[in-house]
């Protein structure tokens, strides 16, 4: 076992690394007596929609809440189809089946995202709507998925908890569609000390639906409408959020230099399928939640960067949506089938230093040095 440790995520760092700042924010809405749909929350709101330029941003509980809160909204009816990729959290589905309809799941591109073809090929009389996810902090080619859903009359809500300032051809992910979910959830790259999530959307009669919604049926004036529940973002986590933005280019600009990194070093791998370097494709601006790439012999590197310190994950516990058998999917994708037998993600975070990356990469070519020579 080696002496040095990086884990895949230091939880207690996102507290200690910026104590100072955090405790002064607490302090301030503690003395203000702020908890619940206060001035802090409505600048949050404010701030999320700016910046993706949307023009209506509603903070939730968490990002599932907020893919559910907008499907609710939509309509979604017992039998309507939404077509989602299989690479994907859960939460990306349960929202679909708690609002009443049915996620179908399809493969992936080389890329990881969902592919634009086989939603086509999933599209019945019963689909009514696209939620592509914009995986790893990558927004998908939304030119084509919003080409296919016009042309078939789809809603789209998208999933982007992992992709807050992610663009595609200068747009944020979150807003080429109806809606779009974000994640506050501590590990995300704008991470709250808690649970917390944001819709964003354009649509007046979605925002207002959707608001109601999120606060016991009451609108904005606070007058009750309709029925609804309660899914507020929790001033204090908008509030720490708020602080967070306000370094939050930063935190985006040392992610991709980090992949950068990780590029430069492994991409003489020829055992190793990386994702794309930050600035491969003009199209793409990924801001790299996570740094997921395809590995030969993935497990016994995982254990062997393991037994050397190094903390690795491999996203949703190694099934894709469509291998869920115990929630009732049981299918093949080929695509993702390959894909889940060899990805795994290394650490990408603001803890970790240059020569922290410099050890995991020389780690990953010894690890392929000694297995070639076996
Ligand atoms: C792709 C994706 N969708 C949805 C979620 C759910 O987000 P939350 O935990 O805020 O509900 C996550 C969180 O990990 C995610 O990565």
């Amino acid at each position: 076992m080696s002496d040095k440790k990086i884990p895949f995520f230091d939880y207690a760092r996102l507290y200690l690394d910026e104590r100072q700042d955090l405790l002064k924010v607490i302090n301030d809405i503690g003395e203000r007596g702020a908890y619940i749909m206060q001035k802090d929350l409505a600048e949050f709101e404010k701030k999320l929609s700016s910046y993706t330029n949307s023009k209506f941003a509603v903070g939730v509980g968490n990002a599932t809440d907020g893919l559910e809160l907008a499907w609710l909204a939509i309509g979604l009816k017992k039998g309507d189809e939404v077509i989602i990729s299989t690479h994907t959290m859960t939460a990306t589905a349960s929202a679909i089946i708690t609002a009443g309809g049915t996620p179908v799941p399809v493969d992936i591109g080389n890329d990881g995202l969902i592919d634009p073809d086989a939603i086509t090929a999933a599209i019945t009389k019963n689909t009514v709507g696209i939620s592509p996810t914009q995986l790893n902090g990558r927004t998908c080619n939304m030119d084509k998925i919003m080409q296919i859903a016009n042309s078939h009359g789809l809603c789209v809500v998208e999933d982007a908890a992992q992709a807050l300032g992610s663009k595609f051809k200068g747009y944020s992910a979150g807003t080429f569609g109806d809606a779009g979910s974000f994640s506050f959830f501590p590990a995300k790259v704008l991470g709250a000390l808690g649970d917390g999530g944001g819709i964003v959307t354009s649509s007046e009669k979605l925002f207002e639906k959707i608001f109601q919604l999120h606060d016991h049926g009451r609108d904005t004036n606070g007058v009750l409408q309709s029925w609804g529940r309660n899914s507020r973002l929790d001033n204090l986590q908008a509030a720490i959020l708020n602080m967070k933005f306000t370094k939050y280019h930063k935190v985006i600009a040392r992610r991709r230099e980090i992949a950068k990194q990780y590029h430069d070093q492994l991409s003489s791998l020829e055992q190793l399928d990386l994702p794309p370097a930050p600035n491969e494709n003009s199209d793409h601006f990924d801001v790299f939640q996570n740094y997921e790439l395809q590995a030969d012999k993935r497990d016994l590197l995982k254990d062997f960067l393991l037994q050397n310190g190094i903390g690795t994950l491999i996203q949703w516990g190694g099934k894709a949506i469509h291998q869920l058998e115990v929630l009732g999917f049981n299918s093949t994708l080929p695509r993702a089938d390959s894909f889940f037998e060899r990805c795994i993600m290394l650490p990408i975070n603001m803890f970790i230093t240059d020569n922290d990356i410099s050890y995991i990469c020389e780690k990953i070519c010894h690890f392929y040095e000694q297995v070639k020579n076996k």
